[in-house]
């Protein structure tokens, strides 16, 4: 049931730092990642020379951020594909390479049929779902269960968050069971992921700022979202959760590539929601800002706590998100734009829960 909440989405957004700490904490033996139940053992990742992320929709969207935070951590590469276009383009697979399917619900069709290639071609396929018992936890090799609880809600939230949480997991033992990820290092990363589920909680507490934006006119038309590396991954997402609930039109850029062409479209009062939460990368983004702003861009930037003050009086609006280290950010900063796109459908009457069109898994190729 709806606890008090007005719609399930609104209940499972609130959710979240539950979520992501039942995914967690349970996983954390002795200062250390323990994926064993998910079936990464010191010898399977030793043998992984690269990486395939299958999934559908919202879960193809956390593999984006995944894809980052692996090559990273882990400097093992990565390839992301979308379920539907994995099994007919007959994609290069090698026999030392690991693939991971996403699936919330474990039924998606485009994902069961790419998982089914996989292991046709031989390869070992870890699924990282929700849903104890589905069609992907029982036909993969192993199972990297998110203890989100029952999502019920179309638009995926505290699914997808936990699934960010499962791949950063996943980025940090390979990093660190390959050598690439210093002791000392792992160690301040594990400490600063523990704070992360206590951290979501604050976005929440600032809804009316979303609110606001959400019931104003920039809302009529369609709105770009930009970012730089993490933040474009998280930016994907975003745009999804705006675009299904409410049906604004919403773009994902990669803040330097709207100068390539898709600046044409930015107007007066076009709005853009610029993520800025990564340090090495402010700068740039700053230009970008820039850039849409001398077009009359409207620009609701999001950023963490420490560079409000920079960033303020060049855009139009801040919302921050509090402090971490930059690689989790996008556990943080998704949750403003989750709740972007639930208030931004409730101010237009939108059947939230059901939007139109969609249903909450696709079984049909
Ligand atoms: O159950 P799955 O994670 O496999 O579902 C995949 C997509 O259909 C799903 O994420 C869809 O994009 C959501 N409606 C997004 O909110």
């Amino acid at each position: 049931e709806k606890a008090g909440y007005e719609h399930f989405m609104i209940k499972e957004i609130n959710e979240q730092p539950k979520a992501l700490a039942d995914t967690l904490f349970p996983r954390i033996h002795d200062g250390k990642i323990d994926l064993t139940d998910a079936g990464f053992s010191d010898d399977m990742i030793e043998g992984i020379r690269k990486i395939y992320i299958v999934a559908c929709g919202t879960a193809s969207y956390a593999a984006q951020v995944g894809k980052y935070v692996i090559e990273r951590l882990a400097r093992v590469s990565v390839e992301v594909d979308a379920g539907s276009e994995f099994r007919y383009r007959n994609p290069v697979l090698e026999p030392d390479m690991l693939v991971i399917v996403i699936s919330q619900s474990g039924e998606t069709a485009d994902t069961i049929a790419a998982l089914r290639e996989a292991k046709k071609r031989g390869l070992k396929v870890i699924a990282i779902t929700n849903v104890v018992g589905s069609t992907l936890s029982r036909e993969a090799d192993a199972v990297f269960y998110t203890r989100a609880g029952m999502e019920i809600a179309v638009a995926s939230t505290k699914a997808y968050i936990t699934q960010l949480l499962a791949l950063y997991m996943i980025a940090m033992e390979v990093g660190r069971i390959k050598g690439k990820l210093a002791d000392e290092e792992y160690a301040r990363l594990l400490k600063e992921l523990e704070r992360v589920p206590e951290l979501s909680k604050e976005p929440m507490e600032k809804k009316k700022d979303l609110q606001k934006l959400a019931s104003q006119r920039y809302m009529d038309q369609h709105a770009f979202y930009i970012g730089r590396g993490l933040d474009y991954a998280v930016a994907m997402e975003g745009t999804m959760k705006i675009k299904e609930v409410s049906y604004i039109h919403a773009e994902a850029f990669s803040a330097g590539e709207l100068k390539h062409g898709t600046i044409a479209l930015i107007e007066k009062n076009t709005l853009v929601v610029a993520l800025a939460t990564q340090a090495d990368l402010l700068e740039k983004m700053m230009s970008n800002i820039k850039e849409v702003k001398a077009r009359g861009g409207y620009v609701f930037a999001i950023v963490q706590e420490r560079d409000a003050a920079t960033v303020a009086d060049q855009v139009d609006q801040v919302f921050t998100i509090p402090n971490v280290e930059d690689l989790f950010a996008p556990m943080l900063s998704v949750i403003p734009l989750q709740m972007l796109g639930y208030y931004a459908a409730v101010s237009k009457g939108c059947d939230v829960d059901k939007p139109r069109n969609l249903a909450k898994s696709v079984t049909v190729e």
